[in-house]
């Protein structure tokens, strides 16, 4: 039991792509008082197809929630000590709905999905050059599987429950975030179908500059404005939950997509401060102030964040890796090399001192940033007789930090100023031989956070601070820092080793058209 005076707790929300989790914050202390989490199932009906079951992501919500509001009472705290609630969410991921009913019209269909396709080659075709980069100057991003905007194209054309529920006007559109609100907030009485910019700039349909919904991008689309959520800031009070479950009553006033949130959490609250943060992908935010940059280099432009109505919007450059955990996943389950993913890995990539020069592109889903090539799939080389499964998982961790290097080169390109560090978390952190990999392959040192839980972190703060308890001003003097890791190899090995992964992405691209 906690002695002393009791602090405002502040609750959080974390929906990930393989797992909920709710944590909960005293306000202006970055450790996590107590936490729950859980597993989602995973549905793959085709290859390429990963699909999530919204109800679950609910029933999860309520389950972690009560677990961890349970823990809170062996701490001398009550539930009522909660004073709000932020949520931060997988990106992108959408779920179609019906405002009457609350039943979801389809699964929903993951960030991560490469569907779409098809669905992207009739969107190219109605723009000039079929040029994929044609709306960036718009919404800042590339006409790629990955957004929400071709996920809602595909469901209309391809799921009747959706037509009908659009010709009904029933249809409700959303990414994870707004589902989750909508149905904490009452659902079909009267719930409320919000988003905050963060969520809205990975849609493909969000207009950068005015914040709102764009009529050129959403006609492109046959998307109906009214099917869309509310764009808000992602710091204010937007509704009390009242759902019926334990978290009732509890104002909901913090909304971040989670590698924004990370961004927050990770205490890059200026312009030049960048982080990355590694789970099932690996995502690299570069803080850009209230200066959007568009990239020629590849890269995304995204909101960073909005701390409020009246405050501006802050942007960020974005390098997203589809695959970087993922990578790990796919050794374990398809080739079976590895038994437990975190335990397992450091210990047998570290029998080895190199990949003995293999390379591993898991283009499982295409590559992402700064490729944006639907087309890649994935390719392990340089295999010789003396090859083994050590030298494979290594290969398979390098992979996670020459797209890194990737985007870092993009990221230098754009800005005109090299990064001189790299601020890190995300589970797959606490890999130490990964973190000094990354620091060898790409030059510059790598501070790894406190905890590897940014995402949560960022949004209990963002919600604590709307309503006056965390202060972001007070975060931006906080270090968020525990450990570094220097780099230790030189400039011509490490640029050698760079061309040869370059050399193997070459091999890599148009795999899937050929
Ligand atoms: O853009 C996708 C990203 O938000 C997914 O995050 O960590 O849940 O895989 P994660």
């Amino acid at each position: 039991v906690r002695d002393g005076s009791k602090k405002p707790l502040v609750a959080v929300i974390d929906d990930g792509t393989k797992t909920v989790r709710f944590v909960i914050y005293e306000a202006e202390c970055s450790e996590e008082l107590v936490s729950y989490q859980m597993d989602k199932t995973e549905v793959q009906p085709h290859e390429g197809w990963p699909e999530q079951d919204p109800y679950e992501i609910m029933h999860h919500i309520k389950l972690c929630a009560e677990n961890a509001i349970d823990q809170l009472t062996e701490l001398g705290y009550s539930k009522d000590d909660i004073i709000t609630l932020g949520i931060t969410n997988q990106r992108e991921t959408t779920i179609a709905w019906d405002k009457y009913t609350g039943e979801p019209l389809h699964p929903a269909i993951a960030w991560n999905d490469i569907r779409t396709d098809s669905t992207v080659d009739a969107i190219l075709a109605k723009v000039p050059d079929r040029n994929k980069n044609y709306l960036k100057n718009i919404c800042g991003l590339p006409i790629s599987p990955y957004f929400s905007a071709l996920k809602m194209r595909w469901l209309k054309d391809n799921v009747k429950a959706v037509r009908r529920a659009s010709r009904d006007k029933r249809l409700l559109f959303g990414t994870v975030d707004s589902w989750i609100l909508w149905n904490l907030t009452g659902g079909p009485q009267d719930g409320l179908h919000v988003t905050d910019v963060t969520n809205a700039s990975r849609t493909l349909l969000m207009n950068l500059e005015t914040l709102n919904w764009d009529p050129v991008l959403c006609r492109l689309f046959g998307i109906h404005r009214d099917t869309l959520a509310e764009i808000r800031s992602s710091s204010e009070v937007y509704g009390t939950v009242r759902d019926g479950s334990v978290l009732d009553g509890i104002s909901v006033s913090g909304i971040l997509g989670n590698q924004q949130s990370a961004l927050v959490g990770q205490n890059c609250l200026s312009a030049g401060q960048a982080k990355n943060t590694y789970r099932s992908g690996c995502f690299l935010l570069y803080n850009t102030g209230t200066r959007r940059v568009n990239s020629t280099h590849g890269l995304i432009t995204t909101i960073a964040y909005k701390l409020g109505p009246d405050q501006p919007p802050i942007y960020a450059l974005e390098g997203s890796i589809a695959v970087a955990g993922g990578a790990m996943k796919f050794l374990r389950d398809n080739l079976r090399l590895i038994r437990d993913v975190s335990q397992d890995t450091e210990h047998i990539a570290g029998q080895v001192f190199s990949t003995g020069d293999v390379y591993f592109v898991p283009a499982f889903s295409g590559l992402y940033a700064p490729y944006w090539r639907k087309d890649a799939r994935g390719i392990i080389c340089g295999l010789t007789a003396f090859t083994t499964k050590n030298h494979i998982i290594r290969a398979g961790l390098e992979a996670v930090c020459f797209q890194t290097r990737d985007i870092l080169e993009a990221m230098n390109k754009d800005c005109g100023m090299p990064l001189s560090k790299l601020h890190v978390d995300g589970k797959m952190s606490s890999n130490d031989l990964l973190m000094q990999l990354q620091a060898d392959l790409t030059g510059i040192p790598v501070l790894r956070a406190q905890s590897w839980d940014m995402s949560a972190l960022g949004v209990g703060i963002v919600a604590g601070h709307s309503v006056g308890v965390w202060s972001c001003d007070k975060w931006k003097h906080h270090a968020t820092h525990a450990d570094t890791f220097l780099p230790t190899t030189t400039d011509d090995d490490r640029d050698a080793r760079y061309t040869k992964w370059k050399m193997a992405v070459q091999r890599s691209l148009g795999w899937a058209t050929t």
